[in-house]
């Protein structure tokens, strides 16, 4: 539930988060992408800003409004965004990465569009694409911190749980493995929490028990990780 008045407690804080879904062009009309509104990282943004802190977000196609009164850096691939978080991570107390980021790129990008005859005149095959790995950008702020305790890495996890462990399962291995310092791991499915207003998320964090929010609207989860947040960095 949204405070009425929300106190400044976290002004003092830079803040950067990351939003939407980045889009990978594979010719001048067409891209690889990923779902995400951008609601949760805009929620975030919101909060931030109304708590008191100095927000930069880097947006990535959002399917709603920034908010006011923060800084926006408008990015379209996975590199972009790797270099917008690369040159202000050093300077934020927090960053927080909410965006979907394509895990893979075309290899090559065709400055013409690909034609159905990608072949030449009766050509009736399908081209093959070849993907390249995109950088983990998250695993690069958290190597960039060298041993210091800032900036605060706040992961997201959409999680469908699958054979090899369920949803806190499977996040619990993420955590470990991005050695960020809080995950929020989303339960995700057709209809669930893509687009959608309102979501569950388990909070966890190394060396504590989780902590489930949900279903609450986004704005609440977004204050519920602030909170957290905010406790983890006060002693810092
Ligand atoms: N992330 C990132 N750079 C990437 C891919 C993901 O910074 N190239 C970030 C996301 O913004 C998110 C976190 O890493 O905060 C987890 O993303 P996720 O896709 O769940 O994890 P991956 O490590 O990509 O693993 P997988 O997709 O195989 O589950
Ligand atoms: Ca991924």
């Amino acid at each position: 539930v949204e405070p009425v008045d929300s106190e400044p407690d976290l002004s003092g804080l830079s803040v950067l988060i990351t939003a939407g879904g980045t889009r990978e062009p594979l010719d001048p009309v067409r891209y690889l992408g990923n779902r995400s509104s951008g609601k949760q990282g805009v929620a975030l943004a919101q909060t931030a800003a109304a708590r008191g802190a100095a927000v930069t977000l880097v947006a990535a196609h959002l399917e709603v409004p920034p908010p006011a009164g923060v800084e926006v850096v408008a990015v379209e691939t996975a590199l972009e965004m790797q270099r917008a978080v690369a040159e202000r991570a050093g300077a934020s107390d927090v960053v927080v990465m909410a965006a979907a980021v394509a895990d893979f790129r075309p290899a090559e990008y065709a400055d013409s569009k690909i034609k159905k005859s990608h072949d030449g005149p009766g050509d009736d095959s399908a081209p093959q694409i070849e993907l390249v790995r995109n950088p983990d950008i998250l695993a690069g702020v958290v190597a960039d911190r060298e041993g210091g305790d800032t900036p605060f890495v706040v992961g997201f996890a959409a999680e469908t749980g699958d054979s090899t462990g369920d949803v806190l399962a499977l996040g619990r291995a993420k955590l470990a493995r991005k050695g960020c310092d809080l995950l929020v791991v989303n339960e995700v499915g057709v209809g669930i929490t893509f687009g959608q207003d309102s979501s569950t998320v388990h909070l966890l964090r190394p060396g504590h028990e989780q902590v489930t929010v949900g279903p609450a609207p986004k704005a609440a989860v977004a204050h519920a990780i602030w909170d957290l947040v905010r406790s983890e960095t006060a002693t810092s």
